[in-house]
């Protein structure tokens, strides 16, 4: 099947449409992050900032939440900001915009602003391959939290995650395909690719390619904990009847194996 596909040749709209609408999933995160906030602070998380934001989608959904919701995507490139602008920003009120911000900038950068919660999601930090640069980015998130603040990250793996396998996920009007191109098992370097097929049967391939290290999950409290972070706080997806995850996330130290699995992990400064 990946043999026919063409290059890419989507615009770059339709690129980070089709990939929001297979990947990200606001009204999910934003639930998780509130209840799990609540659940330590006893109050609810009023900014937001969106680390690799992207097309700051969830940024934007933040500040819908109440008058006194601010937030900010953070994004090296221009593209997905832009197609955030014109789709998500646009639609906001006046007094929202006012509350949200896109940043065109490094999350390596040093920003004036606090938060009471950071994310990085999607895996975005498995760009940093070394865990001295990783351990600098965390050090940064920390320093970006208010003293009640919570850094969110997500993170996959299992045994099918390292397959050199293609997986196809069929939606209404096109289908996803997540592509382990490659891995190894030396230094844990992986590399994923992003592929459509679109309703005129047209099959767009590399729209999104990422070079990135597969962290695990010790690896990344260890990490949180040497950036300064007091406590780290593991959770595991309950199973549906069907044995699949059921979306549910609660807090553990201890999961059965499986074939492949994403969850989060709180740091807490
Ligand atoms: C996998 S996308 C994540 C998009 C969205 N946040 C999500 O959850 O699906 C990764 C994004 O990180 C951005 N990025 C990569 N390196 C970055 C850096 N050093 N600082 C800020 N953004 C970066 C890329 O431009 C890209 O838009």
């Amino acid at each position: 099947m990946l043999d026919e596909m063409n290059n890419n040749t989507l615009s770059e709209d339709d690129k980070h449409r089709l990939y929001e609408s297979a990947v990200q999933c606001n009204e999910g995160d934003i639930s998780f992050i509130n209840f799990q906030y609540e659940a330590i602070y006893n109050k609810k998380p009023l900014s937001l900032r969106e680390d690799f934001g992207g097309t700051g989608m969830l940024a934007c959904e933040w500040v819908k939440q109440g008058p006194n919701h601010t937030s900010y995507g953070i994004d090296i490139d221009q593209g997905p900001i832009i197609y955030g602008q014109k789709h998500h920003y646009v639609k906001l009120s006046e007094e929202q915009k006012a509350r949200m911000n896109y940043i065109e900038g490094d999350v390596m950068a040093d920003y004036s602003f606090k938060s009471d919660v950071i994310v990085a999601f999607n895996f975005s930090y498995f760009i940093f391959k070394k865990r001295n640069e990783l351990l600098e980015y965390f050090k940064k998130v920390r320093a970006g939290l208010n003293s009640d603040g919570a850094f969110f990250v997500d993170i996959f793996g299992g045994i099918e995650a390292r397959q050199e396998l293609v997986e196809e996920t069929v939606h209404d009007e096109f289908s996803y395909f997540w592509d382990c191109d490659k891995y190894n098992p030396i230094t844990n370097e992986c590399l994923y690719k992003i592929h459509f097929k679109t309703a005129d049967n047209k099959k767009h391939r590399d729209v999104f390619v990422y070079d990135w290290r597969m962290w695990g999950i010790t690896e990344i409290r260890e990490i949180m904990e040497d950036a300064g972070f007091s406590k780290t706080v593991t959770f595991w997806e309950g199973e549906g009847e069907d044995g699949t995850g059921d979306g549910n996330f609660y807090r553990t130290d201890e999961a059965e194996n499986c074939e492949s699995w994403v969850t989060y992990i709180v740091g807490l400064p």
